[in-house]
């Protein structure tokens, strides 16, 4: 295994002994409203700053971009943060969080890691090397189409502007597939996806630290993953659509008569 991978899960380790202990006294931490629908909590941050530290430890020349605390340095290499992705899971007791580690060279993949510290899960992929659950390796489901297929989503609950769009495709997928899930964790999905949990997954709005270890352990376990209109740019417009190849042109192809001009990338 590469050694930044190596890292990216000694620190998710870290961070997920910093959420887990919190987890049995969630009545009295304090947490905050970043925007509308958008909390944060100090375990977030006492979680990401375990993170950091432990990259910084390992590769001080390395540039971070945090979701809590933003970019650090500049470097060809850039790790991607997400140190809870499931906040509002989280916060409620609902069992369904994780935190995200992706490393970029130059704006491509090296390293995702998937942490869910509830299950011990740790999901892993190194461009290249496949994608593994603990020590099993992971493949995308062969689903030949959408009839029979279990997909993941996530429900607008912050930015509106979009919301009748996106019923429309629910409904349209609603009708054509066996059945939709929205755990609540954008990291835990994309990874359920490598896992061949689900069969595919869509939503609009993610931010790069939601799916960038997400997106490699797809790409390293067989899957697609494409911006909603199919393109490649999803990492700048956090509109996504992911699954085997077969389903993944289905998915584009029910979602595609749904979409806003604007969201056409
Ligand atoms: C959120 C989760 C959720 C997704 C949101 C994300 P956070 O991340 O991934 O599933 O629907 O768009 O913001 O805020 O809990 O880290
Ligand atoms: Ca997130
Ligand atoms: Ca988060």
């Amino acid at each position: 295994m590469n050694p930044t991978t190596n890292i990216a899960i000694r620190a998710a380790r870290q961070a997920g002994n910093v959420i887990m202990r919190s987890f049995s006294r969630l009545d009295s931490l304090t947490v905050s409203e970043k925007q509308a629908n958008d909390y944060v909590s100090e375990v977030d941050c006492n979680a990401e700053q375990a993170i950091i530290e432990t990259i910084r430890r390992a590769y001080p020349a390395h540039a971070i971009l945090a979701e809590e605390s933003g970019e650090h340095g500049k470097d060809d290499f850039q790790w991607i943060v997400d140190p809870l992705d499931g906040t509002t899971n989280y916060l409620h007791g609902f069992p369904q969080f994780a935190i995200s580690i992706a490393l970029m060279h130059r704006g491509r993949l090296e390293s995702g890691v998937v942490y869910d510290p509830l299950r011990d899960e740790m999901f892993t992929a190194d461009r290249g090397g496949g994608a593994l659950l603990n020590d099993r390796r992971l493949r995308v489901t062969d689903q030949k189409g959408l009839k029979g297929a279990l997909l993941g989503t996530g429900i607008p609950f912050r930015d509106q502007r979009y919301i009748d769009a996106y019923l429309a495709m629910l409904r349209a997928l609603t009708q054509e597939t066996a059945g939709i899930r929205r755990p609540g964790s954008a990291a835990l999905d994309f990874a359920y996806v490598a896992a061949g949990r689900i069969d595919g997954f869509w939503e609009l709005g993610l931010s790069i630290w939601d799916f960038a270890a997400g997106a490699l352990l797809i790409q390293e376990a067989g899957g697609v993953v494409s911006d909603i209109g199919g393109g490649s740019r999803h990492f700048e417009t956090g509109n996504v659509i992911a699954g085997n190849i077969r389903l993944h042109r289905e998915l584009v192809a029910t979602i595609r008569p749904h979409l806003p001009e604007t969201l056409r990338a």
